[in-house]
């Protein structure tokens, strides 16, 4: 039993609330069961989940893969390894090994997965219960229609209890491949069952968004184009793309980031109150916003890509020396857009994004920038005059910051800006890595965190012409902001980017 020694319990958090696992024992069945997403996100989620008592009693764990050399002894041993690289202890009494298991599968060959069956059934019958299954492709995105397949030939897609099928990022790599792909998914499997996974929508402060903007009348009634100018979403990393460049030469940063992270937070930030708080609701209102977007104009697109730099002295390297780049590669690390969301909320107000890789520092935000009042009675400190800003900072620091205008104190009615701040410290002593929540809602069965079919294809539809007209990215040194042309286009309604 994974959770043997404190199933059931829960976890205690700072404000007095005891979380505890909801949801019925299951088996997680995770092909691409040695990859690197295993390794390193499922994996201690699902240990971590299990030191807090979260997970449901008898719950087992199926890795899938290729490899016939394996089995469930040296599964456990590479399992073990592998929570012991990460600063885990596989030896904690709450982690009972022996509920890891493996099964060698190739998508090559159907009869794999009807042994697959017989497998996950024997697993059922002994230990988790009446058929509840977790099938989790972590797989790179070819493998996804062959194991679909094959899991529906096999008739994976049912059972006594629940089957749902959790399929990782990215779904499709343009609008035809995305319109297949759920094809093929719904020719096996309900909507219902589906749970494509975003892992922004796991992050913390993304969820609060929603909390903040609906739970707080004071933001919704401010929250559209009579109070607000401008909105920025950017996700800046200071990573490079390091070894990954065998992925990232067919992707790039619009199909990496862009249709989906920072979409999923575009959404999240415009969208109209949903009837209920339920996932149908939500998920609605979502691919409303996207269905409203204009199409994106050639001049208010920008593409970069970094060129050798420097950090506080130290050298980095430019894309095109990164190791696995084709020469004169013209694979975009950087985007910034404006877009226009033609909706009675907010017509006229630009919302821009912009991510980059190798920039100075790691910084996540959504920035509101309020209107400044109609009349300008006092005079200020400092250079931006009368503006509240909010912004939401989801990664490093998670939280949110408003900043407001106070009396300069001796100076008569001269006004300065000053900051109010929420930081998660506050309120509780360790935040959860975003598979940890997806993996509970999964088990718990609730789709809100997850992307519907119809949002996978609205988006594709708003960027997939992108991809077509993308011209020679503008070089930008590694360790800046990005090209000058992405200033150039917040200039352009009078804005610049805050980091
Ligand atoms: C992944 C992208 O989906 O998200 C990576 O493939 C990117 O290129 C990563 O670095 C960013 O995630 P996070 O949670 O670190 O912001």
């Amino acid at each position: 039993m994974l959770t043997a020694a404190i199933a059931g319990r829960g976890q205690k958090l700072k404000n007095g609330i005891v979380r505890k696992p909801q949801g019925d024992p299951c088996v997680f069945v995770i092909f691409g069961g040695t990859g690197d997403l295993m390794q390193k996100k499922l994996l201690p989620s699902l240990f971590r989940m299990a030191q807090h008592g979260l997970l449901p009693r008898n719950s087992q764990v199926l890795g899938v893969a290729r490899d016939r050399s394996l089995d469930d002894h040296k599964f456990r041993a590479w399992a073990a390894k592998a929570l012991t690289e990460l600063g885990l202890t596989p030896h904690d009494p709450v982690w009972c090994d022996t509920c890891l298991h493996y099964q060698a599968a190739d998508p090559a060959r159907p009869e794999d997965f009807d042994a697959l069956a017989k497998r996950i059934a024997a697993l059922e019958g002994k230990r988790a219960g009446k058929g509840n299954r977790v099938l989790y492709l972590a797989l790179p995105p070819l493998a996804f229609e062959p194991v679909i397949q094959n899991l529906g030939k096999a008739g994976l897609n049912k059972s006594g209890g629940w089957t749902r099928l959790v399929v990782e990022k990215p779904f499709g790599h343009d609008l035809e491949s995305a319109q297949r792909l759920n094809a093929i998914v719904h020719t096996h499997f309900d909507e219902s069952q589906v749970y494509r996974i975003d892992h922004y929508l796991g992050k913390e402060t993304v969820q609060n968004l929603l909390a903040f903007r609906f739970g707080n009348a004071l933001f919704e009634s401010a929250w559209n184009r009579d109070h607000i100018k401008s909105v920025q979403i950017s996700v800046a990393e200071q990573t490079s793309i390091g070894t990954r460049a065998g992925y990232y030469e067919n992707t790039g940063a619009l199909r990496d980031m862009v249709q989906n992270h920072l979409t999923q937070l575009l959404t999240l930030t415009a969208m109209e109150v949903p009837a209920a708080f339920a996932a149908d609701s939500i998920r609605f209102e979502k691919v409303k916003v996207l269905r409203s977007v204009a199409p994106i104009k050639r001049e208010a697109i920008v593409f970069g890509q970094y060129s050798p730099g420097r950090v506080e002295r130290k050298k980095l390297p430019g894309y095109l020396q990164e190791p696995g780049v084709v020469p004169r590669s013209r694979t975009e690390t950087f985007v910034a857009m404006r877009l226009e969301i033609q909706n009675w909320r907010w017509q006229g107000v630009p919302f821009y994004l912009r991510t980059g890789k190798s920039m100075p520092r790691r910084s996540t935000r959504i920035v509101i920038d309020f209107r400044k009042p109609p009349v300008a009675l006092f005079r200020t400190v400092g250079r931006r005059p009368h503006r509240n800003i909010l912004a939401i900072n989801l990664q490093p620091d998670q939280g949110f910051d408003l900043t407001f205008e106070v009396k300069s104190p001796g100076d008569r009615f001269t006004l300065q800006t000053e900051r109010m701040q929420f930081r998660y410290p506050a309120i509780t002593d360790s935040l959860w890595d975003g598979y940890e929540t997806l993996l509970m809602e999964i088990v718990r069965g609730d789709q809100t965190l997850f992307v519907h079919a119809d949002e996978t294809e609205a988006s594709w539809r708003l960027y997939a012409p992108l991809l077509r007209r993308r011209s020679m990215p503008y070089p930008y040194a590694a360790g800046s902001w990005g090209p000058e042309a992405a200033n150039k286009l917040m200039e352009a309604t009078g804005g610049e980017w805050t980091t």
